[in-house]
């Protein structure tokens, strides 16, 4: 390996990745004066965070009553009661202080006219412990929110002297004999040269893998390099088969359309002009969450209700609302609809379709960002100098279906979480370990051979493959026999990985070695994902089971865990947290109120 040029580096903590949480997690590291440097394979600003819309939830009570624990229940509902209780707690009530920070550190919220945080309404965001109406409790800058934290978390970030490694890839994570993680070794993209890292604290903060599907409202960076990296290191994958589809992708281009449309009125329409969710969801309809409006189009769908020549769609109507209201609180999705479905939304409905948006499963964690090595024998086991936040980790607040607003939350409670509890546990004054070299030569002998595969497959073609089985068979609705026929496919694809062709043999912006890596990062993903759907016997949240219609709270009521070697995955399960952090009797929720019960909106 010595015809790599390798420079090494040495930190108290390396994040990677530069969104919403990588950020507010380096600045929260920096700002307790930890030696932080945060490695990006994008420049921060262009993180897929950016595409954030509608806003971020917290219980402010800007624009009407509300509180933590309406927050809290919402979660634990939204997420089919597959979330961890001590998690959804600690969220719901850290989301105000998050926020204020937020404001403070310069993020230009859209105002009241008291100039107050503007909250809009977003779906399964509720009063009065779901009795209530619809609250208004996502904070939005305009619907540019995720854009807008993103300027200010990396402004911050320099100011605090954090240490920006930009269009760097990170390959693969270094780890000692007895498994304390010590860095992570990456590919400068612009000059070629490989760098190793090493760091007393490493956080993953890399995203979601939403381009393991065809149509996805994801960025084309979002390859959970992270997951990738957690797999090939022998720690499991948690929840996988829960993937959300967003009810506006725009049809055809699966451009986002924030769900801050329908909180400002939009609503969503069939062939016959029926506003179809009054039917569906009499109390929230268009706000009911996410999962359940995504089911909802697709039966419309299926019964021949679905709008435009093939029937394929639906649309969301914005044309009632007033100009003014769009240009002020919707002026990116107006845009979006002009650019990407030549829709004026002043006069027409845009062309929607439940599209892939956000995966609730990751990198298993505590509510403190640390990586969890479990199994069903050690539920809670840490994984030493690993941290894992937001999309790639599953905490797991959001369970089998996040609630709108609460990923921008997420982000930053947990990314702050984790610089609180790095402060505790990195000393700046240890030496740095010396890296496990048995670690570091596995890194780069897996570089190498990479860079030097020589089959017979492209690697776009092979990632096509993959797209369009995970798209057809672990869709909105589910059966036994697309999910059996999913993971066949998948092991087939998979087997193909030490086929592929890597024709670019440069290390300069070599876009077709970059591409390959990701796609063996998208690969563990992919197949834990449909292996994981197809074991679990039961319909919860996004995990929409045809053949299982009802929720299992006695078999399944459980967090999947999933192990990846090669074309096969294992599985085992942990429990969910069923306890909140405080007791009812010291101001915490009552444990009544969060008992599992049938959702209904
Ligand atoms: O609809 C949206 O603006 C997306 C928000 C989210 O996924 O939280």
């Amino acid at each position: 390996m010595s015809a790599y040029k390798i420079e090494e580096h040495t930190y108290d903590v390396v994040v990677v990745g530069a969104g919403g949480a990588g950020l507010r997690a380096t600045l929260g590291m920096a700002e307790q004066g930890l030696k932080t440097a945060c490695v990006t394979k994008v420049f921060p600003t262009r993180s897929h965070t950016v595409a954030a819309q509608g806003g971020i939830a917290a219980s402010l009570s800007n624009m009407g009553p509300d509180h933590w624990q309406w927050h809290m229940y919402d979660t634990v509902k939204g997420s089919d009661w597959l979330g961890d209780t001590d998690a959804m707690e600690y969220l719901a009530r850290e989301a105000p202080k998050a926020v204020y920070e937020l404001e403070h550190y310069g993020v230009p919220f859209s105002r009241t006219e008291e100039g107050k945080i503007y909250q809009r309404p977003f779906g399964g965001h509720t009063t009065e412990f779901g009795e209530g109406p619809p609250v208004q409790r996502t904070c939005a800058a305009a619907d540019r929110t995720g854009h807008a934290m993103l300027h200010t978390l990396y402004g911050q970030s320099v100011k605090q002297k954090a240490e920006f490694f930009i269009e760097y890839f990170a390959t693969d994570l270094i780890i000692s004999e007895d498994g304390v993680c010590q860095g992570v070794l990456a590919w400068k993209l612009d000059d070629g040269t490989l760098h190793l890292f090493s760091a007393k604290m490493v956080v993953l903060a890399t995203g979601g893998y939403g381009r393991a599907y065809f149509s996805a409202t994801s960025a084309h960076t979002c390859t959970g390099d992270g997951n990738g990296m957690v797999a090939r290191a022998g720690l499991p994958l948690q929840d996988m088969e829960f993937v959300q589809f967003h009810p506006t992708g725009i049809y055809g281009a699966g451009c986002l359309i924030t769900e801050g449309a329908r909180g400002e009125g939009g609503y969503l329409t069939n062939s016959e002009g029926e506003r179809f969710m009054e039917r569906y969801a009499p109390h929230y309809k268009d706000l009911a969450p996410r999962d359940y409006v995504s089911r909802c189009m697709t039966m419309e769908i299926r019964e021949g209700r679905g709008v435009g020549a093939n029937g394929d769609h639906i649309h969301l109507h914005l044309n009632h609302l007033p100009p003014e209201t769009l240009k002020l609180r919707l002026p990116g999705i107006s845009e979006s609809a002009r650019v990407f479905a030549g829709v004026d939304v002043n006069k027409e409905p845009i062309p929607v379709l439940p599209t892939v948006h956000y995966n609730m499963g990751g990198i298993p964690t505590n509510y403190w960002g640390e990586v969890l090595n479990a199994d069903s024998e050690n539920p809670d086991r840490v994984s030493p100098g690993l941290m894992a936040v937001g999309e790639a980790a599953c905490a797991s607040v959001h369970g089998a279906n996040r609630l709108g607003s609460n990923s921008l939350i997420d982000l930053v409670v947990f990314g702050r979480a984790a610089a609180i509890r790095a402060g505790q546990v990195v000393d700046p004054k240890a030496p740095n370990p010396k890296l496990n070299k048995a670690s570091v030569d596995k890194a780069l002998e897996r570089f190498d051979r990479f860079r030097n595969l020589d089959g017979a497959v492209p690697t776009s073609d092979l990632r096509l493959e993959m797209q369009k089985a995970m798209q057809s068979d672990a869709a909105v609705f589910r059966t036994d026999k697309t999910l059996a026929e999913g993971c066949r496919k998948m092991q087939d694809v998979a087997g193909k990985m030490a086929d592929l062709k890597v024709t670019d043999r440069s290390l300069i912006w070599n876009t077709d070695l970059m591409e390959t890596l990701e796609l063996d990062n998208l690969m563990p993903c992919a197949l834990t994902t449909i292996v994981g759907a197809e074991a679990r016997k039961e319909s919860r949240g996004a995990h929409a089971h045809e053949d299982y219609p009802d929720r299992d709270d006695a078999a399944w009521r459980k967090h999947t865990l999933a192990w990846v070697d090669n074309t096969s995955v294992r599985l085992d399960y942990r429990p969910v947290h069923t306890e909140p952090l405080t007791l009812e009797a010291d101001g915490g929720i009552s444990m009544q109120k969060i008992a599992p019960a049938e959702r209904k909106f």
